[in-house]
């Protein structure tokens, strides 16, 4: 930098000088007069200058100097008669903050969270298992056979091969791990995210969300069943919503159902989304096969249980409005932003 531009520098500098301590007064005149001050330094390249510019080059660093003392010496007034602020000055302080773009909870998220809080409302505790899953907790204790067309290839990845080691197709397999590690009676739900070896597109997508929820006392009724689905679908959708179960089949629960309820879009006239039927599907469940029951040590003599397994996405789709399951994995902020409250402004 030339010497025009080091004075140019010091002089914004001293212009824009802050203190209100005085302190800070008598480090700012340390800084710029003391000994190995800004302006003493730059002073004493007056002498390096060739001699015809030294009146103008001396003229100049004296103005420097006599800036550097009235700033000084008005920091130290105000400091001294506390009326130093830093107020209207070149960085007013005082100004409110400018707010800082926040990030927001995914609707997936969201949506978790409000499940799993209708859930803890009535009792049920959360639970968790491995996505990486054996054969057994994810097929085997849970009734499926060997030859059962969903230990396919096409639908499962596998990490070694078939019959070892899988990404866990469904949250079921969080029901063999709570059953196994304990006494009944069990109330919990399992959120996670589940794999299937699908193609992606607008209505399936090769990874996706589940919550399994789990009830095993002694007496436990399918009424309760029905009675505890139809509260969570009301707490979710509103108290106008209603459900119904159609006869299904799960290999790990006996009767079974799948359960329908009155489409939210159209308030069940009929439209695309409940394909002009009035129902959406929402979820499975049933009563827990006795055989699962037997197969994690709980006596079916003793203990009955009901189970249920509900999309996350789809319970979003529904409350969203959202039509395209991938807009959930692409991370494109303008559609996540609409979530930033926690509601959805389409
Ligand atoms: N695991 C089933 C699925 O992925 C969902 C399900 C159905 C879970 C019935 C359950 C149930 O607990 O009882 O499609």
């Amino acid at each position: 930098m030339s010497l025009k531009e080091r004075i140019e520098a010091a002089e914004a500098e001293i212009a824009l000088a802050q203190a209100t301590t005085t302190d800070a007064v008598e480090a700012f005149r340390v800084a710029m007069l003391g000994r190995n001050g800004k302006v003493t330094a730059l002073l004493d390249e007056l002498k390096l200058v060739p001699p015809e510019e030294k009146r103008l080059w001396g003229q100049r660093l004296n103005q420097l100097k006599n800036a550097a003392r009235t700033r000084w010496e008005e920091l130290k007034a105000a400091a001294e008669a506390g009326t130093a602020s830093l107020a209207g000055t070149a960085v007013d302080v005082t100004r409110p903050a400018l707010a800082e773009p926040s990030g927001s909870l995914h609707p997936i998220s969201i949506v978790r969270q409000r499940i799993t809080d209708i859930f803890a409302r009535i009792g049920y505790t959360v639970s968790q298992g491995p996505e990486v899953e054996d054969d057994r907790h994810n097929f085997g204790a849970l009734n499926f056979p060997p030859e059962h067309p969903a230990r396919d290839m096409q639908d499962t990845f596998f990490v070694d091969g078939p019959g070892e080691l899988a990404l866990r197709t469904h949250t079921s397999s969080v029901q063999v791990r709570v059953m196994e590690s304990g006494k009944p009676p069990f109330r919990t739900i399992s959120p996670g995210r589940v794999y299937r070896n699908e193609a992606i597109s607008a209505r399936a997508h090769c990874m996706f969300h589940q919550v399994e929820g789990l009830y095993v006392d002694k007496g436990v009724s399918f009424a309760e069943l029905k009675g505890t689905l139809d509260h969570f679908a009301k707490s979710m959708f509103g108290p106008e919503v209603k459900i119904r179960l159609r006869p299904s089949y799960f290999p790990f629960t006996e009767p079974s159902a799948e359960v329908d309820m009155s489409c939210t879009i159209c308030g069940g006239k009929g439209c695309t989304v409940c394909k002009h039927s009035g129902w959406v599907e929402i979820m499975g469940c049933g009563m827990v096969d006795p055989a699962v029951l037997a197969n994690c040590g709980i006596d079916p003599e003793e203990y009955s249980g009901f189970a249920f397994g509900m999309g996350v996405e789809r319970i979003a789709q529904l409350l969203y409005r959202v039509p395209d399951l991938r807009l959930y994995w692409e991370n494109d902020v303008r559609f996540l932003n609409q979530f930033s409250d926690g509601a959805f402004r389409g």
